[in-house]
């Protein structure tokens, strides 16, 4: 705890957050954890006496550009007396102390399971004007007992699960996070039920592979079906899962259980079967097509959204074209595309790599040119049907329309006033511009 009330009480922090929605739903605990400590959250950097930033490692570009809004703030402490500048998340738990060496004003570094300590390390960082750094993995550490500061507060993010043991030869994400732990079901279904009384009638499940969740014989689905029964809410979402662990049994709970909602991010990576074996993802183009068909057997109408690399290390022009040829055949709601980012550390970096880098590019592009198409005609192929939309907030193009989200996660915008927002409206969808629906009441 911060000892001199007096202090603690002028003391503001800003939390500045990148990268997936984990990093999201962490920066919520974050600050739970210094507002019990008796620091006060801003949204303004200039009234900010701590600025933390929480790190995205996931490719290398994100790295490049929180180091450069690092260096860019850190400049405040010339005329900033005091000021406090920390660094939590992956980067955090992958770099340690050589981010001291990156930029030698920042304070501390703290890690993904480091975080209830934030209030003494800041606390120490006041008293001694040491740099500190924290970033032992613990397996245990599953944040229990914390309710997040929620930053949307109609959307609730609910992480049931911690780590990931998946090991996919790309990813840093296993080495940042630890191994997987899965929350217990009690503390997770009271956090719904306390985030719906709390009016977030939409909560959405966490965790690098939802899949595999597991506590005390209760899997996945079991923990959704639960999820369903709890009143004060109306939809249920999730992210992420693993095409390899995608069971029957889930595919039948979404389209039995009304609330949960009719959109499955299903990662492909590759539609290659060596890339997808090179990339350790267990499964196959085949059986990656075939649960595709499931899932829309069961919910025609469901909304598939999914993320792939282009240019992984060794990727032929055919391998490449195998991955633009399924999603063409697939035809996603959405797509994010990106390229292959070597991360240390990981096996794929060790793997011969002799892609140019243009190649990669031109690649990417592709893949983005083609699904940008394929979401278009997604979206219009919505005109003349009637959606729920659970409204947000005002559009921001125009004051006059309202903005929220159908059940199958596309942005709606129609006419109506700010006391629609929390509500659930029909809206019949008259037109698709971009990628957003713009419809009637009605
Ligand atoms: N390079 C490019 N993309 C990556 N992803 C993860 N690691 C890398 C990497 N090294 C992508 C994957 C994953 C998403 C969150 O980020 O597609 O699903
Ligand atoms: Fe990374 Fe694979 Fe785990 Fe996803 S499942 S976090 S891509 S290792």
């Amino acid at each position: 705890m911060i000892s001199d009330i007096k202090r603690k009480k002028y003391m503001k922090f800003i939390i500045e957050t990148y990268g997936c929605q984990m990093n999201v739903a962490d920066s919520e605990l974050i600050v739970s954890i210094l507002n019990n400590a008796g620091l006060t959250h801003t949204e303004n950097i200039d009234d900010a006496q701590i600025i933390i930033f929480n790190t995205c490692s996931v490719r290398e570009n994100a790295e490049k550009r929180v180091i450069g809004r690092i260096t860019s703030e850190v400049s405040r402490k010339s005329h900033q007396n005091n000021l406090l500048v920390g660094i939590v998340g992956c980067m955090a738990q992958r770099l340690g102390e050589e981010l001291k060496k990156i930029n030698k004003k920042i304070d501390f570094v703290v890690g993904v399971d480091q975080y209830s300590l934030l209030p003494e390390i800041i606390e120490d960082c006041l008293n001694n004007n040491d740099f500190i750094s924290k970033t032992t993995l613990n397996q245990a550490e599953i944040y229990n007992d914390l309710y997040p500061t929620r930053s949307n507060p109609l959307n609730a993010f609910i992480t049931i699960m911690r780590g990931c043991n998946n090991f996919c030869t790309y990813c840093i994400v296993p080495f940042t996070r630890g191994r997987e732990r899965s929350r217990p079901i009690k503390e997770i279904l009271s956090e719904i039920e306390l985030a719906g009384q709390n009016k977030s009638f939409e909560v959405t499940l966490l965790g690098q592979n939802v899949n595999s969740y597991s506590f005390e014989n209760n899997d996945f689905p079991d923990l959704l079906q639960k999820a369903n029964e709890i009143d004060s809410i109306r939809r249920i979402r999730f992210v992420t899962s693993h095409p390899k662990d995608l069971s029957d049994k889930l595919i039948e709970t979404m389209a039995t259980y009304e609330k949960v909602c009719e959109h499955i991010h299903l990662p492909l990576q590759s539609g290659n079967n060596e890339i997808l074996n090179k990339m350790n993802r267990k499964y196959t183009a085949e059986h990656y097509l075939n649960l595709i068909n499931k899932l829309r057997k069961a919910m025609p109408d469901i909304a598939i959204t999914t993320d792939v690399i282009a240019g992984f290390p060794s990727e032929t022009e055919e391998q490449y074209l195998d991955t633009l040829n399924i999603m063409k055949e697939i035809q996603f709601d959405f797509a994010y595309m990106f390229k292959y980012s070597e991360r240390t550390g990981t096996k794929a970096a060790d793997f011969e790599d002799s892609i140019p880098e243009t190649t990669r590019l031109y690649r990417l592009q592709n893949l983005i040119d083609q699904q940008t198409e394929i979401t278009t005609a997604k979206y219009k192929k919505k005109i003349g049907s009637i959606q729920e939309v659970y409204v947000e907030c005002k559009s921001k193009r125009n004051s006059n329309e309202m903005s929220g989200k159908t059940r199958d996660f596309k942005i709606t915008v129609f006419d109506g006033n700010e006391s629609l927002i929390n509500q659930f409206v029909k809206v019949k969808i008259v037109d698709a511009v971009g990628w957003t629906l713009k419809g009637i009441k009605n």
